[in-house]
């Protein structure tokens, strides 16, 4: 793969999952756990802001408690040593990419060890609970929400990643059902760009008849690989 030069890597729950955090849609994933209308939503919400607080609660003292994998710090090795473009753009809220080292990183749906104000939009980093509601230490104001993109909201920077796309020789797609969009239509705009397209995953995603192939197994063994011959070249 000598004519690779620009990568984008999408990770969803499944990279995160042997590190010891739910995916959504496994067994026994988040999905059975909750309904997505109660704890997802904006609706949901404005319902019942205790229940969605103590469930973004809960997952971001369930992250603090866990370490980065394998497959987390070989997209960490990946960022340090790749001379081209490279955007590990990713559907999970935990930060194990950046706590094993990634720098290149975009966090799509939000990130849990972060608090939005809805009432200035400031952010502020946070580890602790928002179901007491704290003020927010920019305006004081009450209304501080977890900085998470739920259903029906739009996500982050999605003009950089279409740009990054655009621009990308290869896709790979890590640890993703590609049930949920826009994410799940981002192996066919790479394609369509003329990149090439790999997917990592424990078993073939909604989307894997797009990628030019498919790999299966865990991601703490397929990513390590992956990244190990891309930079042997
Ligand atoms: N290694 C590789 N893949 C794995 C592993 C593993 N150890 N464990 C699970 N997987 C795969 C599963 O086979 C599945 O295809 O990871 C995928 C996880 O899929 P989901 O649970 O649907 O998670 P994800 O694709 O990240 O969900 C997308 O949906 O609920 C929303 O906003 C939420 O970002 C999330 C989005």
């Amino acid at each position: 793969m000598t004519d690779i030069r620009n990568i984008v890597v999408l990770t969803g729950a499944g990279i995160s999952a042997e590190s010891g955090i739910d995916t959504f849609r496994d067994a026994g994933g988040l999905w059975e756990q909750h309904r997505v209308e109660d704890v997802a939503t904006p609706e949901g919400f404005a319902r019942d802001p205790d229940l969605v607080q103590r469930f973004y609660d809960a997952r971001r003292e369930a992250v603090q408690k866990v370490k980065p994998n394998a497959a987390h710090e070989a997209l960490a090795r990946l960022d340090a040593e790749w001379e081209g473009d490279l955007l590990i753009v990713t559907q999970n809220v935990d930060d194990l990419h950046e706590r094993a080292g990634a720098k290149r990183v975009l966090h799509m749906h939000g990130e849990l060890l972060s608090a939005l104000c809805s009432a200035c939009e400031a952010r502020h980093s946070w580890s602790d609970t928002l179901f007491d509601q704290p003020a927010c230490p920019g305006c004081g104001e009450q209304a501080l929400r977890p900085d998470v993109v739920w259903f029906g909201e739009m996500p982050y920077e999605m003009e950089r990643i279409y740009t990054a796309l655009r621009r990308a020789d290869l896709f790979v797609s890590i640890g993703t059902s590609g049930a949920v969009y826009p994410a799940a239509g981002f192996v066919r705009d790479a394609r369509e760009y003329g990149a090439r397209t790999l997917e990592l995953n424990l078993e073939r995603g909604e989307g894997s008849y797009w990628f030019d192939e498919s790999r299966q197994g865990l991601a703490s063994h397929l990513v390590p690989d992956w990244v190990a011959n891309l930079l042997a070249g």
